[in-house]
């Protein structure tokens, strides 16, 4: 498909100067790809400069929450900018839309997207490890009618932000034992902005509390690890590697299942399985769970200092673990082109 790209981009990317301190996107590329959807039929993309939205205030995304998103990044390597996989956040973003009955962004034009965006964008592409061009692609229902009933009109977008890691830091989690993050046959699978919505006044809590994030659990039985709001759960135990396995509420991290494939690939056991959360605290305090870490695009690996509820707060004992620092880089060797990519993982844009 042929991309239009507005003479203004040009002039918005001269004009840009990249921010002292990076944080995590809160500072937004200058220019942003679009193409629209009206009763089935896609549009071309076209690259524009990044600007405020026009949506109607009776859209369907803004009462009926008809939006999900994508988060992947463009990285620099020796070579140039590559991004990873990238098809997979076609594939799971196509399956978000499905669930929201919401048309799948055809996965040429999604990769046209990212790939459009992370070329203008490359002189944005921080250079330091762990840093990275953040990617948002993101579909919302525009119609502009009050029924409950999928739009008929829908955008596509994707922006980008020069990040650094989402947190940076050892985190404390809460096990969330009130609200639940997700619900049985619910949205959970799938990247949508009410899960994150959802996940919000749990977070406000623990931050009272002194914690940084909610460990979600099971929203059937209220007792086993689900995830974190926004990253995936891992738990090194007597050697091995655990992790929830997927179970229709659990968001399947692109990072999870590389990491999956890295570690196994590196001779780590992985089992994927249940972790009832009792078990799980009484490992931290014997000490057989040594280390536990959180995964996701943004985050990449986040070491876990402590899990705590109501029954008090246990300390893992390697903070950041062994297995953490050697897949962190690892993955982040691949990512940054630092070692070959056997897993053909990185597509040059
Ligand atoms: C990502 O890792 O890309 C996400 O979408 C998580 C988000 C909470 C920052």
């Amino acid at each position: 498909m042929s991309i239009y790209i507005d003479p203004a981009v040009a002039l918005s990317l001269r004009g840009y100067e990249m921010p002292e301190r990076l944080g995590f996107g809160t500072a937004m590329a200058p220019v942003m790809f679009r193409a629209v959807c009206q009763d089935g039929c896609w549009s071309n993309g076209e690259l524009i400069p990044y600007e405020p939205l026009s949506v109607d205030p009776a859209a369907k995304v803004l009462h009926y929450a008809q939006s999900c998103f994508e988060g992947m990044k463009a990285y620099r390597t020796g070579e140039g900018i590559a991004l990873f996989r990238p098809e997979k956040n076609a594939e799971r973003m196509a399956y978000s839309a499905k669930r929201l009955c919401m048309p799948p962004v055809p996965e040429s034009l999604f990769l046209d997207g990212v790939r459009t965006v992370a070329a203008y964008c490359a002189n944005l592409v921080p250079g330091n490890s762990g840093e990275s061009l953040y990617l948002r692609p993101f579909l919302i229902g525009t119609q502009a009618d009050l029924t409950v009933s999928a739009s008929t009109s829908y955008e596509f977008y994707v922006i980008a932000s020069p990040s650094e890691a989402y947190h940076s830091g050892n985190m404390r989690l809460w096990v969330e034992r009130e609200d639940a993050r997700a619900a049985v046959g619910g949205t959970g699978d799938a990247k949508v902005g009410g899960n994150y919505a959802g996940s919000l006044l749990s977070i406000g809590r623990l931050k009272e509390r002194g914690y940084d994030q909610s460990l979600w659990l099971n929203p059937a039985d209220r007792s086993s690890v689900d995830e974190l709001s926004g990253m995936n759960f891992f738990a090194v135990i007597d050697g091995a590697l655990h992790t929830p396995a997927l179970n229709g509420s659990i968001l399947e991290g692109i990072t999870r299942f590389s990491l999956i494939d890295l570690a196994r690939n590196l001779g780590y056991k992985v089992v994927e399985g249940t972790i009832h959360i009792d078990e799980l605290l009484g490992q931290v305090a014997s000490g057989t769970c040594t280390e536990a870490f959180a995964c996701g695009t943004a985050a990449i690996i986040s070491p876990i200092s402590v899990i705590g509820d109501d029954g008090g707060s246990y300390k893992l004992s390697q903070v950041p673990g062994p297995v953490a620092q050697h897949l962190r880089q690892a993955l982040l060797d691949i990512q940054e082109g630092r070692v070959e990519d056997h897993f053909n993982w990185m597509l040059s844009v």
